[in-house]
């Protein structure tokens, strides 16, 4: 299985996402401003994975504050959070990871700063394993739902590149083939990035996983000769009534499931579902740079000056979803009260 980020002698080492396929280069980050420019860039990108990497670009800027006391260590510790909070606005995980740290920083007794600069490296370590951890669980529940000899449809990457390691959509390919299912994927390449073809493709590959790559406007033509048994997607955030944000053309692929009959299923752990907000109307959706739509490789495949729009992400409403596979089990409609029982003790 693929490393994607790793704590290693006081720094933290990502693969660097914007170069595969094509090179796997591992990059060694000592710097909190580094980290937060490495997750706006997508260097590091997928929501868990997002939040493994703020939690350790926490506890790299904790390690260069030189304050003795603690007041003064959190004062300056916001700067830190302030600047990774800013670097991409929709996926929870990322202010899920960071209120975890500040929250572990709160609840600590201990006076010592450099005491408690370790244990915010063991904490965000922790992050990752749980991560993991998380992810098999979901694999497994979620392999459940699939039967043997199904092809699956996938959308962006939502593997170990996307999460601490296993992943939550390719989480239930893996927990389906570990059952013992025979299984075939299909890879929306995912325009404008193309995070399905220069990642899904590359990481079931890698794993022996048997991938076919096509473009995203071709989902609807194999769904209609029936050559697709399910779609299986990640998350970025989810409401408390089960609307879904995930890259932008999931909710085109849930209304074709849904045309064609075949179920649409949302992997995720619970720390994407944002129990603060009630629908999907209340997920900000990040609008990134026209160059991702206008240049492909740094080439350019539009008109210049051409008008474009780039929202990253879009809202899948609850209903068109046949059920969230968590950690603690598959959600189905009704969602709302489904989510509720998932948060209690
Ligand atoms: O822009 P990205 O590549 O960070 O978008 C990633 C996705 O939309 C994933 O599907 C989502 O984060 C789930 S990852 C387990």
């Amino acid at each position: 299985m693929v490393k994607t980020i790793e704590w290693k002698d006081n720094t933290v080492r990502m693969l660097d996402q914007t170069l595969l396929p094509n090179k796997v280069v591992y990059k060694t980050y000592r710097d909190y401003k580094a980290v937060a420019d490495a997750i706006t860039r997508l260097v590091v990108r997928g929501a868990p994975a997002i939040g493994v990497a703020a939690a350790m670009g926490v506890a790299l800027g904790a390690l260069k504050i030189k304050a003795k006391d603690i007041p003064t260590f959190k004062k300056e510790l916001t700067k830190v959070t302030q600047k990774l909070a800013a670097s991409r606005p929709t996926a929870v995980n990322l202010f899920w990871a960071i209120e975890r740290m500040e929250r572990f920083v709160e609840e600590s007794t201990t006076t010592n700063v450099e005491v408690l600069k370790k244990k915010l490296i063991a904490e965000a370590k922790r992050v990752l394993r749980e991560d993991i951890a998380i992810n098999k669980l979901i694999g497994k529940n979620g392999g459940e739902l699939i039967k043997n000899n199904w092809t699956i449809l996938t959308h962006c990457n939502a593997g170990s590149l996307a999460t601490g390691g296993y992943g939550t959509a390719l989480g239930v390919i893996r927990g389906a083939k570990a059952a013992g299912k025979k299984i075939k994927v299909f890879a929306d390449e995912t325009r404008p990035v193309l995070q399905g073809s220069r990642l899904t493709a590359w990481e079931l590959m890698e794993d022996k996983i048997d991938v076919t790559l096509i473009t995203d406007n071709m989902a609807g033509a194999l769904m209609h000769q029936g050559l697709i048994d399910c779609v299986v997607v990640g998350a970025d955030r989810i409401a408390s009534n089960g609307d879904v944000a995930n890259k932008i053309g999931t909710y085109s692929v849930a209304v074709l499931a849904r045309a064609h009959g075949i179920p649409f299923y949302v992997a995720a752990p619970l720390s994407t579902i944002d129990t603060n907000i009630k629908t999907g109307e209340e997920i900000p959706i990040e609008e990134r740079s026209s160059t991702e739509v206008t240049h492909v490789q740094g080439k350019r495949i539009a008109p210049l000056k051409c008008k474009v729009r780039n929202p990253a992400f879009d809202v899948t409403p609850a209903w068109l979803v046949n059920g969230i596979v968590t950690e603690k089990g598959v959600v189905k409609a009704p969602y709302k009260s489904g989510i509720k029982k998932l948060f209690k003790k």
